[in-house]
């Protein structure tokens, strides 16, 4: 089989250690090394070592040369909306003027407007709109991007966007995973009638997480868990349901307000409770005792001008295991720049480079159930990696807002590159 190397790096960020999430001290190290590449054979990283040693083991390889670059594993977005038709410019200003963001989904906007939107889109053009929204995304060294339904609200809305979702996985060249969160909101129409609210959380549970399991569309279930959204106990009944069904099981949990969403999210046994800018002191403690990986979105906090981000310290210091994604939405997060990230988590969250790299890498896999996958690189994990123009992995969360990374790869085949292509 052909033998790829990438060489000439000037550092190289592996993130190798325990095939999932990492927590308390193991987050101060991120496998920095100097002088050291990666050896690629089809869809597998079959070596990381020097230069010297690849070339030895591999004498015939094909080689990428890294520029004097960093390496580093592909970063993984493990929370997206990036199915959606319309912007929604106005509801950004409106907001600017103090209209908090739940008033304005509670008049019929917000999370609502897209509904009308993609309701009003053709699939085709849903997916159109889709790619170069993610060709950015891919742009900045994400490999795995998750993607979730929830502007349909309807049955057969919902497994419509699914359907889109399916799609891209298929057209893209970066891995993707599906998640239906039909529980998004009450559709207005379920609203306004009497009883409808109970009407759509029967249609979620007996039609639509049913279809999603038997159909293979999405491997998780996610809930808008949150005081005015949906109860705790409306979220622990639906995604009871989601997981009888099959499915695996994330939480928008405690975003704006603590519903105690991360001890249900514990309870259920979730993958990943996501947000937690409101988590009590008790919802710390809970998740930091379980498995469930808690996915901070420090994107959303600052695009809703909230002047508050979710406590990652506090998390941290607890021994948490902490993720970090995009949220990439059109409402509260329409950030496509993946490398900012990094820089919102260390000038915002207070985290270090190690942890943001950790963070964005090893965890967020593990916030997919992919830790045994991606997000490092050692042998035996897919080739999923990423060539940035920088020479110290503080220097990607340092010169924010910058478009830096060269090339990245997706299970052994190029999904972005920067470099003129040279006949
Ligand atoms: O993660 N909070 C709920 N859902 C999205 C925003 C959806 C929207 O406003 O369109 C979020 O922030
Ligand atoms: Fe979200």
């Amino acid at each position: 089989m052909p033998t790829t190397l990438f060489v000439n790096a000037a550092q190289t960020v592996t993130c190798s250690g325990p095939a999932r999430a990492r927590r308390g001290p193991e987050m101060q190290d991120a496998g920095v090394r100097d002088g050291v590449g990666v050896a690629v054979q089809g869809e597998r990283i079959v070596m990381v070592d020097t230069d010297d040693m690849l070339r030895r083991a591999y004498p015939d390889a094909h080689e990428v040369d890294c520029n004097r670059g960093l390496l580093a594993p592909g970063f993984v977005d493990s929370h997206t909306h990036a199915v959606f038709g319309a912007a929604r410019f106005a509801e950004h200003e409106l907001r600017a003027t103090g209209v908090p963001y739940l008033e304005i989904a509670h008049r019929g906007g917000g999370i609502h407007s897209s509904v009308r939107s993609l309701r009003d889109t053709p699939s085709g053009v849903l997916f159109d709109l889709a790619v170069p929204r993610m060709a950015r995304l891919l742009a900045g060294g994400v490999t795995t991007v998750e993607i979730k339904s929830g502007y349909g609200l309807s049955v057969a809305e919902e497994l419509r966007t699914l359907r889109v979702i399916r799609q891209l996985a298929e057209a893209l060249p970066a891995r993707v995973v599906a998640t239906c969160l039909g529980a998004h909101e009450v559709p207005l129409e379920y609203r306004e009638a009497s009883g409808g609210r109970e009407a759509w959380l029967v249609a979620l549970e007996e039609e639509l997480h049913p279809a999603v399991a038997r159909e293979g569309l999405a491997h998780f279930a996610d809930i808008f868990c949150e005081p005015g959204v949906f109860t705790r106990d409306e979220s622990r009944r639906v995604l009871a349901g989601a997981r009888a069904a099959g499915l695996a099981l994330k939480l928008h949990a405690d975003e704006l307000h603590d519903g105690d969403g991360a001890s249900l999210a514990v309870e259920l046994g979730a993958t990943s409770a996501d947000h937690l800018a409101a988590i009590s002191d008790a919802g710390i403690t809970a998740l930091a005792a379980s498995e469930t990986v808690a996915t901070l979105l420090p994107a959303t906090m600052l695009f809703l001008g909230t002047g508050r981000q979710a406590p990652a310290r506090r998390l941290l210091e607890a021994g948490a295991a902490v993720a970090l994604a995009t949220d990439f939405n059109p409402g509260t997060s329409p950030l496509t720049s993946f490398p900012l990230l990094l820089t919102l988590a260390v000038s915002e969250l207070r985290m270090s480079a190690a942890e943001a790299w950790l963070a964005t890498t090893v965890n967020g896999a593990a916030a997919l159930g992919l830790a045994g996958e991606t997000g490092q690189l050692a042998a035996g994990f897919s080739a999923d990696l990423a060539v940035h123009a920088v020479d110290d992995y503080r220097a990607l969360p340092y010169w924010f807002g910058e478009r830096l990374c060269d090339v990245a790869w997706c299970r052994g085949r190029a999904c972005h590159s920067s470099r003129a292509v040279v006949a």
